[in-house]
């Protein structure tokens, strides 16, 4: 939902971008991002990004052609590039973008994987290439930065070739209505609505990568988007949902009391309590772009 935020610029803009261009130097420097595989020419994608990923294109991603929306420093984007795919991440961060160029040219994959600085919510101004992308990929902590998620969704839409695929997969809304601190026993207590058009401004100087970070630009604006109200924006930029799953596990500790299951992934401790993530894929038609309103 929007509410009257100005999608180009504003405080939310600003506070979000501060926070995660402090948060790339700490990220690069942890071990929560290994860069070492990336190095060896293999890939740092989550299991259930892999899978997902794998399912789509079972004959492999050489030269498919990926845009990866909100790519911090391109980890995911370079691990997608060494599978053998063509990309394009796009990340606000100026210091995220540095970072990712950086270590494409290091590992030599300049050649197969481009990085721009842009707003999501002008992707298309800055990257005017409708109806070019067999996948847009965008995975874990991404339209929970984002106010409008009908403009996100036609901007998706924009991006994919015919019968084109979105790969998403996030934290389910379901489990961002608790707080991250845990009450009594590290038990996860709730405390923001599921449904809310109004943004959870909070200041908080944590970081999930480095449990020693005190960030300085501590201000965050966060949107919580329930679960019809993505697909229904999916929906309506022409896109047909085509795959949903829930899954009890996310590749960070997003609670205290989550535990590891083997492969950086978290889960509850015992019973499947409440689906902690969700992948979803959605196609294009097949007939011209899904979206091709410029907004
Ligand atoms: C949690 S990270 C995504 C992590 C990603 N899954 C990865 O590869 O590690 C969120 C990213 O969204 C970016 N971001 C947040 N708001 C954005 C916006 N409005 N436009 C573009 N990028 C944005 C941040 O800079 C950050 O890199």
């Amino acid at each position: 939902m929007t509410g009257s935020v100005d999608l180009r610029g504003g405080d939310w803009l600003d506070d979000n971008r501060a926070n995660w261009d402090e948060r790339v130097p700490i990220h690069v420097a942890s071990d929560f991002y290994d860069q070492d595989p990336l190095r060896a020419g293999g890939s740092v994608l989550d299991p259930i990004a892999r899978a997902g990923v794998d399912r789509l294109f079972p004959d492999g991603l050489a030269g498919v052609r990926i845009l990866h929306l909100q790519c911090h420093f391109g980890s995911d984007t370079l691990s997608l590039a060494n599978l053998g795919a063509s990309v394009v991440g796009l990340d606000f961060s100026r210091a995220a973008v540095e970072e990712a160029r950086r270590m494409a040219a290091e590992i030599g994959l300049d050649g197969r994987a481009r990085f721009v600085e842009a707003n999501v919510y002008d992707a298309r101004q800055e990257l005017p290439d409708p109806g070019s992308f067999d996948l847009v990929f965008t995975t874990w902590g991404t339209i929970g930065w984002l106010p409008d998620v009908a403009e996100w969704a036609r901007i998706v839409a924009w991006f994919l070739k015919p019968g084109g695929r979105l790969y998403f997969a996030d934290g389910h809304p379901a489990a961002y209505v608790f707080d991250g601190e845990g009450g009594a026993g590290g038990m996860p207590t709730f405390q923001y609505p599921y449904v809310n058009a109004d943004p959870d401004v909070i200041d908080d100087p944590s970081d999930y990568a480095d449990a020693d970070a005190k960030l300085v630009n501590d201000r965050t604006w966060e949107w919580v988007h329930p679960l019809d109200e993505i697909m229904g924006a999916l929906r309506a930029a022409g896109l047909t949902i085509d795959d949903f799953v829930e899954h009890y596990e996310v590749p960070w500790q997003i609670f205290p009391i989550a535990v590891p299951k083997g492969d950086g992934m978290f889960g509850w401790p015992a019973e499947r309590w409440l689906p902690l993530s969700y992948e979803l894929v959605a196609s294009a038609p097949t007939e011209g772009p899904a979206d091709s309103a410029d907004s």
